[in-house]
């Protein structure tokens, strides 16, 4: 299957950067090695995947509240989490021709693989940008991007608490950017030094923790099957070996993606115990406990916590959607992406700039904007041509206005997937368009 799919990659790279989703940032200078940009359709694209994901944690639930905590926190905050110690990867280096710098975790043989050199003996290298606050540098001014964004839902625990009548179990959520020097980046999009983060962080009763654990991992695998659409047979959940566990978890599972290069990581959802209320508690000399009132117990909450990327969903939508078919003897590349996530859901299209055309075209235009994510295309060039456009887009729906539409008061729907086509009523068209999208 990997090896049907080799070059799907460099595919959906390619039409990424052809179709205005995503560009290599600074790319005028050389660009800058795994940071990237992102146009209008991947832009699109973002915002659905997160509004998705807050939909379906925040607003369609009571338990969770939502964050936006800052990127650039009090350096304590990375002593008392671990990140200052523990947030390292191995690291070699090439001593032969080349001096490549390698993640030895990442390498099976002794030897470099870029040029056969031998390598240096490991060292932990850490993976947070340190930059300095104030007008002085030294020490004392040091600060670190985050690397997560989970750090501003735990010092900010006791603050939700006392503001938001929540009570244990419950959840604070937070979408936003995280900061890791990565020491291989790499699969296009998917292994980023900037990146963004979609977390949430579910307090629960220690001893409750295990069974709330089970829970958000079967949530968190059927919003990717449901709401995002994914296919089956390329999803899996995978337990962590005792092993790689991060320095704060008990138990991880990852939601886990069949990609070109193999399976990697969607999602991990972790439990991290009462291990960061704790250290903040210790370090801050904050009392961090909860008080149940039905009980009268106080007590750290345990944390269960799912945590996804934006960036790495949003490869995996492209890659899961790329599709390609003939049409009368040349191959057509489709997004079939989820009505959802489509960046376009329905483009409307004149049949040619004529005037006559051109009116009622923007009328139809205006009568669906308001319920639908409605791009207008009257470049001129053959019909075929536009309909493969939205096609690489993966916009679901076109409406083509032609010159029977002055007579007749219709217009063709054309369908992404099968290429049908129906004529319908102008005055029918909302209701017609709003079934194919329930
Ligand atoms: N907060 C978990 C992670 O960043 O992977």
């Amino acid at each position: 299957m990997i090896g049907e799919r080799a070059d799907l990659m460099e595919k959906v790279t390619a039409l990424c950067k052809r179709r205005g989703f995503v560009f290599q940032s600074s790319e005028i200078y050389g660009g800058i090695n795994a940071i990237y940009d992102y146009g209008h359709y991947g832009v699109a694209l973002r915002r659905n995947i997160r509004s998705l994901w807050w939909r379906h944690m925040i607003e369609l639930r009571e338990d969770v509240v939502g964050l936006e905590s800052s990127v650039i926190m009090n350096p304590e905050v990375w002593a008392a989490s671990g990140h200052l110690s523990g947030f390292t990867d191995p690291m070699v280096d090439c001593l032969g021709e080349c001096k490549q710098r390698w993640r030895a975790d990442h390498l099976s043989g002794d030897r470099c693989p870029n040029c056969g050199g031998p390598l240096s003996e490991p060292r932990q290298f850490n993976l947070m940008f340190k930059t300095h606050i104030g007008p002085v540098e030294g020490s004392g001014a040091d600060v670190y991007l985050r690397p997560e964004t989970a750090q501003g839902m735990f010092v900010d625990f006791k603050n939700v608490l006392n503001s938001m009548r929540v009570r244990v179990p419950f959840g604070i959520a937070q979408q936003g950017r995280s900061f890791r020097n990565e020491i291989s980046p790499g699969n296009f999009i998917f292994r980023l030094r900037e990146f963004e983060q979609m977390e949430m962080e579910f307090f629960v009763k220690p001893g409750e923790d295990e069974r709330w654990h089970r829970y958000w991992i079967e949530a968190r695998h059927r919003w990717y099957l449901e709401v995002l659409g994914l296919r089956p047979d390329r999803l899996r959940l995978r337990p962590h070996d005792k092993d790689e566990l991060s320095h704060y978890s008990k138990a991880t599972t990852d939601v886990e993606y069949l990609f070109p290069f193999g399976w990697g990581e969607l999602e991990g959802i972790a439990n991290r115990t009462d291990y960061d209320l704790r250290q903040h508690q210790e370090r801050s000399g904050e009392d961090l406990t909860y008080l149940d009132p039905e009980t009268n117990e106080r007590y750290l909450p345990y944390v269960i916590e799912p945590a996804a990327g934006v960036d790495r969903i949003m490869i995996t939508c492209l890659l899961d959607a790329y599709d390609e078919d003939e049409v009368r003897g040349e191959t057509r590349v489709v997004l079939r992406f989820h009505r959802d996530l489509a960046p376009v859901q329905v483009a409307v299209m004149p049949l040619s700039k004529k005037e006559e055309l051109i009116a009622p075209a923007r009328e139809v235009q205006a009568l669906l904007r308001p319920h639908f994510r409605v791009e207008y295309d009257q470049t001129g060039g053959h019909i075929g041509r536009r309909y493969r456009r939205q096609d690489e887009i993966g916009t679901p729906y076109c409406v083509t206005v032609d010159f029977d539409t002055v007579s007749d008061g219709a217009v063709t729907i054309r369908e992404r997937d099968t290429m049908t086509q129906e004529r319908v009523p102008i005055a029918t068209l909302l209701t017609s368009l709003r079934e194919r999208f329930i």
